[in-house]
């Protein structure tokens, strides 16, 4: 595997899980693997968990971690070719990446979408660059449509708390105060369907996600018949995508609370984190034996470790 951006098939990620529930048991039974590689972790974006969790990963492979910030430590990058750079960006992109390419064995990057530019965001076109133009094997923190680490752990936290083969997996949106991307929850949708789950999205009109990510989901407008009988309740803001990065509703009833799971009993609920308490989630279920969203967070040292082993193959 040279690219860890997507889900790609069902076989692939049922061993990428299989390998996270065994390091989660062995953290350092690897700790040869990625001996003498470097890893470049670079964010144009800020992250508390992405990058945490792939640094001890790397660590626990035996692996060297460099973190560029680069939104506010680096110079300001133009992405686009063929353009006089004769405004505010001072170094292009393909210079950029081809210096870090002879640096490092691997990149890693996150790239959250603009929410203006539909046609970049949907193509993933920073992402696409940084890959060109670097020549390295190369892991998505996030890119403007996925956010395959956070799903791998996802289905990790799914396969070591369902009760059943098949379980009901629901996404909720939830409220916001600002617009959010839509990797999250397109990532989300992408791996739940493609593992198999009974997967239902529940949204208001307008937030239908890209189509791409959610064919095989039942999709229901009413939240509360959405929630019936769930097992898994995935709860996640994101902007419109028809109108892109739009927010069109910010009915508060959307957000989940204890009341809203009487008719789904044994329903856990998942946040991939950070989350605004009390507009998206309730306390009382944040902090309640529902809650499933430490676990997740915890997992997200061992999916990013399944999947860096992979790359180092
Ligand atoms: N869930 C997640 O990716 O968290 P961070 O944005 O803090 O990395």
């Amino acid at each position: 595997m040279k690219y860890y951006t997507q889900f790609e098939n069902k076989s692939l990620a049922d061993q990428l899980i299989q390998k996270a529930l065994e390091y989660k048991k062995a953290p350092l039974s690897d700790n040869n693997l990625g001996r003498g590689k470097r890893i470049g972790l670079l964010f144009l974006n800020p992250s508390l968990r992405t990058r945490v969790s792939t640094q001890i990963a790397a660590s626990n492979l035996g692996m060297e971690s460099i973190v560029l910030n680069m939104d506010k430590e680096s110079w300001a990058l133009e992405m686009e070719d063929g353009v006089i750079m004769n405004q505010g960006k001072a170094e292009h992109i393909r210079d950029a990446a081809g210096v870090l390419g002879s640096y490092f064995d691997i990149l890693a990057l996150r790239a959250f979408p603009s929410l203006t530019n539909k046609d970049e965001d949907s193509e993933d076109f920073i992402l696409h660059q940084f890959a060109k133009h670097s020549g390295l094997p190369l892991i998505s923190l996030e890119s403007a449509i996925r956010h395959p680490l956070q799903s791998l752990a996802d289905m990790v936290t799914i396969q070591e708390h369902k009760q059943k083969e098949k379980p009901k997996v629901v996404l909720t949106w939830a409220p916001h105060i600002k617009a959010i991307p839509h990797a999250v929850a397109n990532s989300f949708a992408e791996w739940s369907i493609g593992c198999g789950h009974d997967v239902t999205i529940t949204h208001p009109e307008g937030y239908e996600l890209d189509e791409r990510f959610t064919q095989g989901a039942t999709i229901e407008h009413d939240q509360d018949k959405a929630l019936a009988n769930a097992d898994f309740v995935y709860v996640k803001n994101w902007s419109a995508f028809n109108e892109y990065g739009k927010i069109l509703c910010t009915d508060e009833s959307w957000m989940l609370n204890e009341q809203k799971l009487s008719q789904a009993p044994n329903a856990k609920v998942m946040h991939c984190l950070p989350v605004r308490r009390n507009v998206e989630l309730s306390d009382e279920i944040l902090d309640g034996p529902r809650s499933l969203v430490q676990h997740q967070a915890k997992n997200r040292v061992f999916a990013a470790q399944a999947a860096l082993s992979e790359l180092l193959k």
